[in-house]
């Protein structure tokens, strides 16, 4: 089976080295040819755990392969699979340009047996106008939607052992085609669901909300914890034991980010706005996550007596979360921009060592390590929850600070043992700081 991946981001990349490791012959296309000559070299654009390995051993193999050229490309493909960026425009809604402009680039060529499938998350309905999109054009061909569930950070994981997949289809012809496909996966027994297309594109956008709006809960949950004498992290321990709610997504934070849950949020709000549907649990997720970068600004000024003028502020971790160097709609980017206003001299260590995140704080010092970055320190703010800031050693790090206060924006350690080491400590969601401060 011969399988072509046009857009080589985040999506198109993993879904296509991960359709070559499972022994199909892929041509990932972008037509970013700086990218795709880097790609052929065998240099990744993204820092995504485990997928170097892979496309190098495929690549070796000859079974992945990397064109600008999407005319070709789709020549003799059995399955085309669009995964281009679908992102916010001004007013929320998805910008759907790219996705037309590669369906436009691919239709007088692609071969007509194709099946040519959208995985790049688009509103309900937009798989149906594109299919009537090709027909105005000649082109009839089977259409099928098929979202995809990846994180970054655990991307070939999640594509490998996915919880589900699910294919929008509306032939017999498609569900076999995509049946070959996903096969791989049977061994592993997930669920292969198929739907309507417009079920397929909805499910996408109502797990991201959803996702997001836990998230979001769990932070709400946690300004109260701070007020009662609750420990955010124990009442999500123990709303997560009951497996109608399920122990993931409630780790209290500085606010959702990256490239999917405000965009998917956005435009899941612009839809229904304009079906004339009511969604206030979406649209309340949206603003109480925007203002959650505010409140940890006053989180830290107020940690800081409103003192942070000249001060050195130690910065560990910037990306939007941990095991990724996406820096895009990442909390720090307002967080860090505000103590700048604010005066404070900032020094900033991730572990990515993000060369989006140099470009975004363009006038700071960057540390080599967790322990340099917070030498002379006034205070020291963890804004990511990378695993290697989950142990610091807090004695070392306590000769290292000019004054001991350690800000946690992730909740990462047990109060006492913080305490213990002779920092004070304020983090998310427990009443301590409160008596701290
Ligand atoms: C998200 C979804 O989890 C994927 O299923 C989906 O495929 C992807 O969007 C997409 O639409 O492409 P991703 O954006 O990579 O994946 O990141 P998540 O791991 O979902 O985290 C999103 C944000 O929520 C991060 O800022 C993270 O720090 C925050 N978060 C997550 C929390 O603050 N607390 C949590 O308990 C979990």
């Amino acid at each position: 089976m011969k399988i072509t991946v046009i857009g080589t981001g985040y999506v198109g990349l993993v879904s296509g080295v991960c359709f070559s490791e499972f022994g199909f012959d892929v041509v990932c296309v972008d037509n970013d040819v700086e990218k795709i000559i880097a790609l052929q070299m065998g240099n990744i654009p993204i820092y995504e755990p485990g997928l170097g390995k892979l496309l190098l051993k495929n690549t070796k193999a000859g079974r992945l392969s990397f064109t600008s050229d999407t005319r070709v490309s789709v020549k003799d493909a059995n399955i085309v699979f669009i995964a281009v960026g679908t992102p916010s425009k001004s007013d929320g809604s998805a910008d759907l340009s790219h996705v037309y402009q590669a369906i436009d680039d691919l239709a007088s060529s692609i071969n007509k047996d194709a099946v040519l499938v959208i995985k790049s998350t688009v509103p309900v309905g937009t798989t149906r106008a594109i299919k009537k999109f090709l027909l105005d054009r000649g082109v009839e061909l089977d259409v099928v939607f098929n979202p995809e569930f990846l994180k970054e950070g655990a991307a070939v994981e999640d594509f490998m052992h996915p919880d589900r997949v699910i294919l929008g289809v509306e032939s017999e012809k498609a569900k076999q085609v995509l049946s070959h496909a996903y096969r791989p996966l049977y061994v592993f027994n997930i669920p292969i669901i198929f739907t309507s297309l417009e079920t397929a594109e909805l499910s996408k956008y109502a797990s991201n909300a959803f996702l997001a709006m836990k998230v979001t809960f769990i932070n709400e949950i946690a300004n109260l914890c701070e007020c009662c004498g609750a420990d955010v992290n124990e009442v999500a321990l123990a709303m997560g034991l009951d497996k109608r709610i399920g122990d993931q997504f409630l780790q209290a934070g500085p606010g959702y980010g990256g490239s999917c849950f405000p965009k998917d949020t956005s435009a899941l709000e612009d839809f229904a706005d304009k079906l004339g549907v009511d969604m206030p649990l979406v649209n309340e997720t949206i603003r109480s996550n925007e203002n959650r970068r505010g409140k940890m600004v006053e989180k830290i000024l107020r940690a800081c007596d409103y003192d942070i003028k000249g001060k050195n502020i130690s910065v560990l971790g910037v990306t939007f979360k941990a095991e990724t160097d996406d820096m895009r709609d990442s909390p720090s980017i307002d967080i860090v921009s505000e103590l700048i206003k604010h005066g404070a001299n900032i020094r900033i260590y991730d572990p990515s060592f993000s060369e989006q995140a140099k470009k975004i704080f363009s006038n700071v010092i960057w540390g080599k390590n967790a322990y340099d970055n917070c030498n002379d320190a006034d205070a020291v703010v963890i804004i990511t929850d990378w695993s290697e800031f989950k142990a610091l050693n807090l004695k070392e790090l306590r000769n290292r600070v000019k004054n001991p206060l350690l800000i946690d924006l992730r909740s990462m350690y047990p109060v006492s043992e913080v305490m213990s080491s002779g920092f004070s400590y304020c983090s998310v969601g427990r009443y301590f700081e409160k008596l701290e401060f």
